[in-house]
């Protein structure tokens, strides 16, 4: 099959441009790392540059109002009291320094999903291990038909130990948006702290997080928001500050500061670094809103049309059903790979299709029947055609495995 290259209908002319993205690649995995407009990258080059004219200056006087004024900008768009946020640099640091700063005996129980993101669960296997705690595991079916049906597979396994419970608002493999306003209600009304890993949600759906109401919430930037790489936060409801520390311990421990918590204190400075990536997301927000004359309500719906009908593309070509509703989905999907596929290397067929059609699309294995899932995602800078490509492709690809055997 030749590869035609990105004519592909756009809704913005030559969109993809404003990104830095290998122009030979039909890139549908926004989801795993996203990926950043040169104008914002631009934007953290100068930045960086001030930051090499006088490194002093810099963290001495400059870079302090500036993440402040991000951090503004980023809490009014996600619903947030600035004071009750912190920049960490990814979400799987946001659920580390949650996790390791609470104690646990061996009486507690902890509960998740078994559509938890690997790194966050051995973060959580690391404390229970430590604590001597009991891990609980909620299994959520897989296709499901409804939220509800989390609903009841998470509230039918908390039990009077159960101290805190890790949720993705965004699934990584199964791509599913969970109902996470509607568990928090029921685990506050039950008085059960929540760690929501919404690694996925900035950018991808509408969040008010004080709406919410979780005790704890991390949220990734560098994706749908299109920070710079290493952008991310920690929500912390106002009461729980005092006992979440950062991984590092630094000068904010004993600062004598009172015009900031300490809270903030001890993670707005963990070490030198370089923070221009969390300068950035006032401008990535600025930046994609300004994409569309609908702003970031239109340029989300339109991702999730995208992806839905990309999926559907997919789903007929595979002969495959979808495994869920789109209001469970956003601007990712999930297909479920037909049976006959099920025994082939997951990782091979990533790269047959990544070295001999140039199709960057991610695929795992699950833990049950369907086996292997395929993810696509849908930004703005992706097209109908690339998901009927990706369609081509993997027909083609499935009759020369059938005449093969
Ligand atoms: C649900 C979920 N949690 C956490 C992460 C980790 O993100 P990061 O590597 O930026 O920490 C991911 C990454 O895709 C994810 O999907």
């Amino acid at each position: 099959m030749k590869y035609e290259g990105h004519n592909f209908r756009l809704p913005i002319p030559n969109i993809r441009e404003l990104w830095s993205l290998d122009p030979n690649i039909t890139f549908l995995n926004h989801g795993s790392f996203g990926a950043c407009p040169q104008a914002v990258l631009s934007m953290q080059q100068q930045l960086r540059s001030k930051l090499e004219a006088e490194p002093v200056r810099f963290f001495i006087r400059e870079w302090e109002p500036l993440i402040n004024e991000s951090r503004n900008q980023l809490a009014h768009f996600i619903g947030a009291d600035e004071r009750d946020l912190v920049f960490v640099p990814n979400a799987t640091t946001g659920v580390n320094a949650v996790l390791r700063s609470l104690h646990f005996s061996p009486d507690d129980e902890l509960l998740t999903t078994n559509h938890e993101y690997n790194a966050c669960r051995n973060a959580l296997d690391f404390v229970v291990s430590r604590s001597d705690a009991r891990l609980v595991v909620a299994k959520i079916p897989f296709p499901l038909e409804s939220p509800q049906q989390v609903i009841a597979a998470v509230l039918e396994r908390v039990s009077a130990k159960t101290k805190l419970v890790l949720l993705d608002h965004i699934t990584s493999q199964t791509g599913l948006i969970l109902p996470i306003p509607e568990l928090v209600r029921e685990l506050n009304l039950r008085g059960v702290d929540t760690l929501i890993d919404g690694s996925h949600a900035p950018g991808m759906i509408p969040l008010n997080l004080q709406e919410i109401g979780a005790t704890y919430y991390t949220g990734n930037c560098h994706k749908w928001l299109c920070a710079p790489k290493g952008a991310a936060f920690l929500y912390v409801v106002r009461d729980k500050q005092s006992e979440i520390r950062p991984l590092t311990i630094s000068h904010g421990a004993n600062s004598p500061r009172t015009d900031k918590s300490s809270f903030q204190l001890e993670f707005d400075w963990m070490g030198t670094d370089d923070p221009t990536a969390y300068i950035c997301v006032a401008e990535a927000i600025k930046f994609m809103s300004s994409l569309l004359s609908g702003g970031w309500d239109e340029l989300r719906q339109r991702n999730h049309e995208l992806v839905c009908q990309g999926r559907e593309v997919l789903c007929d070509a595979l002969k495959v059903l979808p495994p869920c509703p789109e209001n469970m989905i956003g601007s990712m999907a999930v297909i479920p790979m037909p049976e006959s596929w099920e025994n082939l290397d997951f990782a091979s067929i990533h790269d047959q299709l990544f070295d001999h059609f140039a199709i960057e699309v991610p695929l795992t294995p699950w833990q049950e029947k369907p086996k292997l899932l395929m993810r696509i995602s849908a930004q703005i800078y992706n097209s109908i055609e690339e998901y009927k490509y990706l369609a081509e492709v993997l027909t083609s690809v499935r009759g020369e495995k059938e005449r093969q055997r």
